[in-house]
């Protein structure tokens, strides 16, 4: 079979590429909805594959900066990947890949991400597993803290928009501690932060917003939907939270307090944790959050010398990595990174690994000892897995909190 891929032109070319995704999530692709998608990928970054003149699959990519230890970097943020059940498994997807990561190379984009709807299709086109995250399910008796303490600030209530105003730069304050967490313009924030429509809301309430204040400024703030529920008279509502992020300890500390201790409810779930949440130490019972963790964000360097230059590192050693790409092969070779700058080298390799592998490390969020013990990296000189260990590691787990 042969078919061609190209960006899309118009916003009909766009709805019938983004269905290629959507048929698997129900979609009914209003003009409305596609024009609003539209504006937020834009027509240059949406691939499509045709065949017999027909739209068979497309793959788009977000323009955001993603943080990354003590620094931000333009990513293509891959999201809307699919191919049509009648074309699968003949190489679509591959081209669709192809297209985007040649295309995410010219732009300079040094890091592509996306979330995986299967753990099983992006390793082989470069994409390591760079953060993990988990749900938790929380009964409403287990929400005690283990330490008592007095709330230092207030939490308020805010109208839609008044937080589309007032919270973006509260995320930035945020994102700039956490690894992971991608830039929004005010497009997404007005059209997946602000708007609310029914279909999003699976069963749940509208979206209520609060904002946590101390000393006169807001230094967290929490979305969340009430679940109602009865059985036998009494509550099985769920408070699910659908975000709560804050830029401070205390304020962290705080808002959970307050979260976990509303009113009429059976149990608070939220979702897209990372695994060093401060919940896990600031609860009496951590063993009750049941958390259930899998795969987060996943990253790709789409040029090493710029993706490694990029990032801060813990300490000053230096490491020569022999990076295996065969997707990318302008990665392929020897890289040294030394002073926080990666070069080109000549020099004996420490860790031989692929490109999926220095995805996984990239984050600081899977260690090379980890990669290594997994069949995942090689050592090629003793203690250059700790040296790199010790260069890559940051205070947290890198974090997502949303899939996009
Ligand atoms: C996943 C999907 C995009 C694959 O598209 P496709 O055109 O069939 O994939 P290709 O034929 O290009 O396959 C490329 C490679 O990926 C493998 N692959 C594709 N889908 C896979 C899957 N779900 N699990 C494991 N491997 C998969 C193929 O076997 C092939 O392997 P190879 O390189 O070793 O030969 C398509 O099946 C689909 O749309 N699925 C439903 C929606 C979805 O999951 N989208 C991804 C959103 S993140």
């Amino acid at each position: 079979m042969s078919f061609d891929v190209r960006t899309v032109k118009d916003l009909d070319e766009f709805s019938s590429a983004v269905f290629a995704i959507g048929q698997y999530f129900g979609m009914t692709p209003t003009e409305e909805r596609m024009q609003a998608f539209l504006d937020q990928i834009t027509a240059e970054r949406m691939h499509a594959a045709w065949s017999d003149g027909s739209i068979v699959g497309g793959a788009g990519a977000f323009k955001f900066d993603l943080s990354v230890p003590g620094g931000d970097l333009a990513t293509a943020g891959v999201s809307v990947v699919g191919v049509y059940p009648t074309h699968r498994r003949r190489g679509v997807l591959r081209a669709l890949m192809r297209a985007q990561l040649d295309d995410a190379h010219e732009r300079g984009e040094p890091l592509a991400a996306l979330w995986a709807s299967e753990e099983t299709i992006y390793g082989r086109f470069g994409y390591g597993l760079a953060a993990f995250c988990g749900d938790i399910n929380l009964a409403h008796e287990y929400t005690a803290f283990s330490q008592q303490f007095e709330p230092e600030g207030t939490i308020r209530f805010l109208e839609p928009e008044e937080a589309q105003k007032a919270l973006p730069a509260v995320y930035e304050r945020v994102r700039q501690q956490w690894a992971g967490m991608f830039s929004r313009s005010d497009l997404w924030w007005e059209h997946r932060e602000i708007r609310d429509p029914e279909e999003r809301r699976e069963g749940a309430g509208p979206k209520r917003w609060v904002a946590y204040e101390r000393d006169g400024t807001i230094d967290a703030y929490a979305v969340y939907r009430h679940k109602p529920g009865f059985e036998a008279g009494s509550t099985t509502a769920e408070l699910r939270v659908v975000e709560a992020l804050a830029a401070t300890p205390t304020a962290e500390r705080d808002l959970w307090g307050y979260l976990l201790s509303i009113d009429w409810k059976a149990a608070v779930r939220a979702f897209l944790l990372p695994p060093d949440h401060a919940l896990f130490l600031l609860l009496a019972t951590p063993r009750r959050l049941r958390y259930r963790m899998g795969d987060g964000l996943w990253v790709r360097l789409v040029d090493v010398g710029p993706a490694l230059s990029g990032r801060e590192y813990a300490g000053d050693g230096a490491v020569v990595f022999d990076v295996h790409d065969e997707f990318c092969p302008w990665n392929e070779g020897r890289w040294k990174l030394e002073g926080g700058e990666a070069s080109r080298t000549d020099g004996e390799a420490d860790i031989a690994l692929s490109a999926q592998s220095l995805g996984s490390a990239y984050l600081g969020g899977v260690s090379f000892a980890a990669l290594a013990r997994t069949g995942r990296a090689e050592e090629l000189t003793d203690g250059a897995l700790m040296r790199a260990d010790g260069l890559f590691r940051w205070d947290r787990h890198p974090w997502c909190p949303e899939i996009f």
